[in-house]
């Protein structure tokens, strides 16, 4: 419990005291002692118990020694009073609220006036939803002799239970508005906040800041005291903020690089000038805060007053911590550098969006840009400024996990929708209050990893490299991303982050990026790992003069680059350019003019409707239809449905890798399900088995292994035994299956492409029954599931869909929405297939088959593949030759020949027969069209025959096109269709 270091242990002024216990206010008198107490006046009046207690209700219980974890009950001596009522009214002149702590029986009694020992105030206040942003208490201080004091507050049941962070909010949070100035600190469970230069106009009040948990929670506990300082106690930092700029180096003027009227280049120039050798590294130096080490750590201080933490990678979404790191780099640094906060925000920060490979089947970037737009803005709001997405790798083996952070198998796609998620973060102005830096990422090849296995070798040439791999970056280059980071992996035995040709030859040279590049985790220091450098120094050495600006995690730069110049072999000016580079991007948004988030804006867990139903639509438009018998949409005439699998009521599985900040979906698929169904139908919830096998076994303290009886009292085959019961008893069976969420994504590398744990076998044993079966697969990536594509009556892919995953596929299932998702990565037969992309090059015998019972090496679903609830008719291809200063043009005429309005997305493939510069693939996707259509609906469908649609990249980069023979096909997928000749002509 607390114990406050010895020279900041407050004295026990003996003061007036107000009793806050059950039912009763009580006043009593206090000898005064030295120093001159704070007065304390707030406002209001304690109610008492208001009604029930309701989800979603909150309260403050006054009562004596909370433990961490009581509840409403436990503590007889407490006192419900709901929250919104609630404030502190009659604490009189001179009086103190003191915590108690029945360890520390000094703190547990105050000596009231008059001697007697009383209890003292605690504040309960508990985790319902949404209960963040709550001022838990009030007050000002009215002697104007005490402008310096520190308010101590016990909140250790909030952090037992919650993210929940508290500050110390002075005139209404904004701590730029404020003359005092609050600095925290957390000493085991207790949060000090010290004031310093307070006024008697402040307004001080001890808020709840980010609790939001989905369901009503154990109690939270809140103690406080208010305890004088003496006039000489802390620090006040200086106020910085002047109108319209910040006095970053605290010098009374308005210095260029201070000054937000001047040029970018004048003001990175006029700070960089006055920079000393180690605050240059400290720019270049980026740091890992966890969640769980989410308190201010005193070690980092000195670090952060020399400059030397350019960055942290900030996984806790906590505004107020993250506003008082800043302030110690801002207010407490000679220059006043603001940190830059990244964080990796893949598919959505709090509205979780599906994985961008699902997201990339919706054939529709401005889906993408839009939905990264939100995530922009949720970001920014909890304090990022910088979100280390998207991927532009391409996904080319589904073995590999991360593939779930691709935008699929295919360059050309890739680029566009890599490219419009750079939009949808950055937007038009990256310093806008809701808007973040992108950072493309992992610069270049990574996902080529040998066998799938992640952060593994490989081996590209020039030509696949350029061709394939750079695409999607170049386009999101273009598209004004500022950062990349380069990757873990090695092309031609050098690793990425040292890779000069990749980072400075390509990336500035060519393509004339003006961001900076960080390196990934650890990944300088990894080079010792790779063999390629001897130590820190050596790596650091070799990164920076490779291109790469800022050291994620390593720590090599800041300590051994200053040795490296002296020795002659970095050059100042290599440093000078890379400082110069992440002091622009900082400037670019807004950290010099903002360096601080406003902290009561945050609202954590709050989705708003409209991003709500942006993240549903999404989810219908991702998923992709890979059979349908006819089942669905479901008939309104079924009035028995059994919802069978590990998915089908659970909360966090369809959220996928990377879940942001969102580790629960309020509703499941079963919760949707029940309320898109017609009211007379009956939903039964069958779970079936788990997700991944949990082990039989458990581990003794001798040793020894036995069986773990509570696991096996619920045994899989109990439940499977349930399950085929509820299908029997069903009209029709949706299946809710895939692979965990912890089995994708980094480090998610997989051996075989199927279900986890026994699904395979429940799947099997509910389709035995004979009864029809609607497969919906959650995975993240395409996984290889033969006699699921065969048994089902219907498959619909849904990826990871994220937090709206049950009301869009709900949509999908009732028919409310129709499937239009064609697939960013084929599905292979088996995963001995893999790699198998639509893209390959072509070689000298097409038709390989496999010499088991596979016949051919087709993928079961290729890429671009795709049902709806109608069907289109394609009419032969037309090809118009280039006249008049109009290209050639390739067209088909598409009609909805069913009963049902869908989209169908409509694709140009092209194929150069014969290539100098090197093979090219039989098919490469050159455009596409969403085109909407009502039963019965024609619409003429073209695309141009350009030079930059034939086109490809030489191995030097240039693009190239040659005259000669192309086949053109338009075609709902790839390997469709039947490919007409093309003779361009240049
Ligand atoms: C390593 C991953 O490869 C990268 O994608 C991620 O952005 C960083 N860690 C930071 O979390």
């Amino acid at each position: 419990m607390f114990s406050p270091p010895p020279n900041r242990r407050p004295r026990i002024p003996c003061l007036a005291v107000l009793v806050l216990a059950a039912g009763h206010a009580a006043l009593a008198q206090s000898q005064p002692q030295d120093p001159p107490p704070a007065v304390v006046a707030c406002k209001g009046q304690v109610t008492q118990p208001a009604g029930s207690q309701a989800p979603g209700d909150q309260y403050v219980f006054f009562g004596a020694n909370p433990k961490p974890g009581d509840k409403e009950g436990d503590n007889p001596a407490m006192n419900l009073v709901k929250l919104m009522d609630f404030s502190v009214s009659t604490l009189i002149p001179g009086s103190h609220i003191i915590p108690t702590d029945p360890s520390k029986p000094e703190w547990a009694k105050v000596i009231a006036p008059g001697g007697t020992p009383v209890n003292t105030g605690i504040l309960y206040h508990n985790g319902g939803q949404n209960t963040s942003h709550r001022d838990l208490v009030t007050f000002r201080i009215t002697n104007p002799a005490v402008t310096s004091f520190s308010v101590w507050v016990l909140d250790s049941t909030l952090k037992n239970n919650s993210n929940a962070n508290l500050a110390l909010r002075v005139n209404g949070g904004d701590p730029l508005a404020a003359t005092a100035t609050v600095q925290t600190a957390t000493s085991n469970e207790f949060t000090q906040f010290t004031v310093t230069g307070a006024s008697i106009s402040d307004v001080f009040s001890v808020a709840v800041l980010n609790d939001a948990k989905p369901i009503f929670r154990t109690l939270a506990g809140l103690t406080f005291a208010v305890i004088p300082e003496p006039a000489t106690a802390g620090k006040r930092l200086p106020n910085i903020q002047q109108d319209g700029w910040n006095d970053l180096n605290k010098n009374g003027r308005k210095d260029p690089y201070e000054d937000p009227a001047q040029p970018l280049t004048t003001r990175v120039d006029h700070l960089l000038k006055q920079m000393t050798l180690p605050e240059k590294l400290g720019q270049l130096n980026q740091l890992v805060r966890f969640a769980d080490k989410a308190k201010l750590d005193a070690a980092l201080f000195p670090l952060m007053r020399r400059g030397e933490v350019s960055s942290y990678i900030w996984t806790a979404p906590n505004p107020a911590l993250r506003n008082q790191f800043q302030r110690i780099a801002v207010q407490e640094s000679r220059l006043g550098i603001p940190i830059l906060f990244g964080m990796d925000i893949i598919h959505g920060a709090r509205t979780l969006f599906p994985i961008a490979l699902g997201m990339a089947c919706s054939f529709d970037p401005q889906l993408l840009e839009r939905a990264q737009s939100v995530a922009a803005r949720e970001a920014r709001a909890e304090g990022l400024e910088w979100v280390f997405a998207p991927m532009c790798d391409l996904a080319r083996d589904p073995r590999w996990g991360r593939v779930a952070e691709t935008c699929g198998e295919d360059p050309y796609l890739s680029a566009l929708c890599n490219a419009a998620q750079v939009r949808g973060f950055q937007g038009p102005n990256p310093a806008a209050p809701d808007r973040v830096a992108a950072c493309l990422k992992h610069f270049a090849g990574y996902s080529a990893a040998t066998g799938g296995r992640d952060k593994n070798d490989t081996e590209i040439s020039e030509w696949t490299l350029r061709n394939a791999h750079l695409p999607p970056f170049q386009a999101s280059v273009k598209a004004g991303a500022l950062t990349i980071m380069s990757a873990f992996n090695a092309i031609d035995g050098t690793p990425s982050t040292a890779n000069r040709h990749l980072l400075t030859g390509i990336l500035r040279d060519e393509w004339k990026f003006g961001g900076f590049v960080v390196s990934d985790w650890d990944a300088v220091a990894q080079m010792i790992q790779w063999g390629y450098a001897k130590d820190k120094a050596d790596a650091a050495r070799l990164a920076l003069n490779a291109g790469n600006d800022m050291d994620m995690k390593s720590e090599a730069f800041v300590p051994n680059l200053a040795a490296e110049i002296q020795a002659g072999r970095v050059a100042m000016a290599t440093v000078d350019e890379a400082v110069r580079r992440v002091l622009r991007v900082k400037f670019l948004v807004g950290l010099f003019e903002r360096p601080y988030v406003d902290e009561l804006a945050y609202r954590p867990g709050q989705v708003i409707p409209e991003d709500a139903a942006l993240a549903r639509e999404c989810v219908a438009k991702s998923t992709v239809l890979l059979k349908n018998t006819g089942i669905l949409p479901l008939a309104r005439e079924i009035k028995k449905v059994a919802l069978i699998g590990p998915v089908g009521d659970d909360h966090s599985e369809m959220l996928g890798c990377w879940p942001g900040r969102c580790s629960w979906a309020e509703t499941t698929l079963a919760g949707a399900l029940t309320a898109a169904l017609p009211k007379d139908a009956t939903l039964t919830v069958v779970k079936g088995c788990d997700i991944s096998t949990t082990p039989r076994t458990k581990t003794l303290q001798d040793g020894s292994v036995v069986p773990d009886e509570d696991v096996a009292a619920v045994s899989a085959d109990v439940q499977i035994d349930a399950a085929v019961r509820a299908a029997q008893a069903a009209e029709v069976v949706i299946m809710a299956v895939g692979e965990p969420k912890g089995w994708t994504g980094e480090g998610g590398s997989r051996l075989f492409l199927s279900l986890g744990g026994k699904q395979q076998v429940l799947f099997d044993a509910v389709a035995a029954t004979g009864k029809p079966i609607v497969t919906i697969v959650f995975s993240g990536r395409p996984l290889s599931l033969p006699a699921v594509w065969s048994k089902s009556a219907a498959v619909l892919y849904a990826w990871q869909p994220g937090s709206q995953a049950g009301p869009g596929l709900a949509d999908l299932l009732v028919g409310a929405a129709s499937p239009s998702g064609r697939l960013s990565m084929s599905v292979l037969r088996e995963v001995g297939q893999a790699p198998n992309y639509y893209n390959q090059l072509r070689t000298g015998l097409p038709g390989f088959s496999f010499r088991d019972h596979l016949t051919s090496g087709e993928p079961q679903y290729p890429f671009g593949y795709g049902l709806t609830y109608t069907t289109f008719e394609y009419s032969p291809l037309r090809i118009t030759p280039a006249a008049a200063g109009q290209p050639a043009a390739a067209s088909v005429t598409l009609t909805n020949t069913g009963k049902r309005a869908g989209d169908e997305v409509v694709q140009l493939y092209i194929g150069q027969l014969v290539c100098h510069d090197g093979a090219r693939p039989k098919q490469e996707l050159r455009g596409f069209k969403r085109v909407t259509l009502q039963p019965g609906g024609k619409a003429e469908v073209s695309f141009p025959l350009t030079g930059e649609v034939l086109g490809y990249v030489d191995r030097k980069g240039q693009p190239q096109v040659d005259a000669g023979t192309y086949d053109i096909t338009i075609a709902p997928s790839a390997h469709k269709g039947t490919p007409l000749k093309f003779e361009f002509a240049r």
